[in-house]
């Protein structure tokens, strides 16, 4: 039997290159290992912590699903599939926090960092906490054991929630025996993404370049990247610019060496842009073609995701069932 590998994907706003670089290409490079049976899904009950417009929610579905299906995702090779589909990991949801004491939720990172910004502000601890927000590694671990995932390919930032899924199935199996799988975590490559004001590329510092926007846009928001004061002719680091870091990401070996070679001479910064936007440009503009197909043909995306949720829901509910008997309700 082939290992199954299970990662999650939260609609929060059109991906940018952070994301892409970070996330997207290498998840679908791990895809196209033939020895593992792949399913990846949109974590839109995740999503709902912190975003409570139903247009907005809906979109964002779609603006991801529609991102991950025009980069290459082949939904023949892996399914993929909305987490709100699949009613299984609700039912697991309740029943791994009942194997769950509550101190495990209270060191998790993403509520601490919250705690943390109420006391930095001076605000009561609890402010904009909803328990969903404070559950949600639980939701996580529901969605890796519902399929007894072997591996759950992650950035570094949800490292801590795999291990949480991981003492949830070691708390179940204390008690019932060996029936839920422990996954592995896979740490994804380590590329730092910059955004354009020169901290890391995220929605929340308002900072990126998102990926399939038009030529004309992605033209304008490389220009924005900030720079300093040296004029065209003094000769330019390139091993301390965050235009050549990116552009080393899409470029080949023989570009790079030529625009390392100009930065010693002396660019203008006008100049070492455009060659990035080339670059991002060639790489990108067949995937914003079929975006936008897929975005103009939501249908399609809709036909692609219940394939998806068919299949993870059959392996779902034969797990579910299993645990459910053990645990005495069936
Ligand atoms: P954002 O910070 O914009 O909200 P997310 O937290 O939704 O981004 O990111 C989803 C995934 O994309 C992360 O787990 C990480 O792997 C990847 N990612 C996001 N930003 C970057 C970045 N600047 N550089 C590299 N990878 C990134
Ligand atoms: N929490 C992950 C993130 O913010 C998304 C996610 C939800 C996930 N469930 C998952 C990732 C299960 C891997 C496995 O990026």
């Amino acid at each position: 039997m082939k290992n199954i590998s299970l990662t999650g994907i939260k609609p929060t706003g059109a991906p940018h290159l952070g994301n892409y670089l970070g996330s997207i290409k290498p998840a679908l490079e791990l895809a196209k290992n033939s020895n593992i049976d792949a399913y990846y899904f949109i974590a839109d009950y995740h999503s709902l912590t912190s975003v409570h417009s139903g247009t907005q929610l809906s979109s964002d579905i779609y603006d991801v699903a529609a991102t991950w299906l025009a980069c290459g995702l082949d939904p023949d090779k892996v399914a993929i599939y909305k987490q709100s589909d699949i009613p299984e990991i609700l039912e697991l949801n309740w029943i791994l926090s009942c194997f769950c004491a509550k101190g495990l939720m209270n060191r998790a990172h993403a509520y601490k960092a919250k705690v943390s910004e109420n006391n930095n502000d001076g605000r009561d601890l609890d402010h904009g906490i909803n328990i969903g927000l404070y559950c949600y590694p639980v939701l996580m671990a529901a969605d890796i054991l519902i399929l007894n995932s072997d591996v759950v390919p992650v950035g570094a930032d949800q490292l801590q929630h795999v291990e949480i899924a991981r003492d949830l199935a070691n708390a179940f199996n204390h008690h019932y025996g060996e029936i839920i799988k422990l996954p592995t975590a896979q740490e994804r490559g380590d590329k730092l993404v910059v955004g354009l004001d020169g901290r890391k590329m995220s929605k929340s510092y308002n900072n990126t370049i998102p990926l399939l926007v038009s030529e004309k846009k992605l033209r304008k928001m490389i220009m924005k990247i900030v720079t300093d004061s040296l004029p065209p002719e003094a000769p330019k680091d390139p091993k301390n610019s965050a235009i050549m870091d990116l552009y080393r990401m899409f470029a080949s070996a023989s570009e790079i060496k030529s625009l390392e070679n100009q930065y010693r001479k002396g660019i203008g910064w006008g100049v070492a842009k455009q060659e990035l936007f080339e670059v991002i440009n060639r790489e990108v503009s067949p995937f914003r073609q079929k975006y936008n197909f897929l975005m103009d043909n939501k249908n399609e995306i809709d036909r692609v995701l219940e394939e998806g949720a068919r299949k993870a829901r059959a392996l779902a509910s034969k797990n579910l069932l299993l645990i459910k008997e053990k645990i005495g309700v069936k």
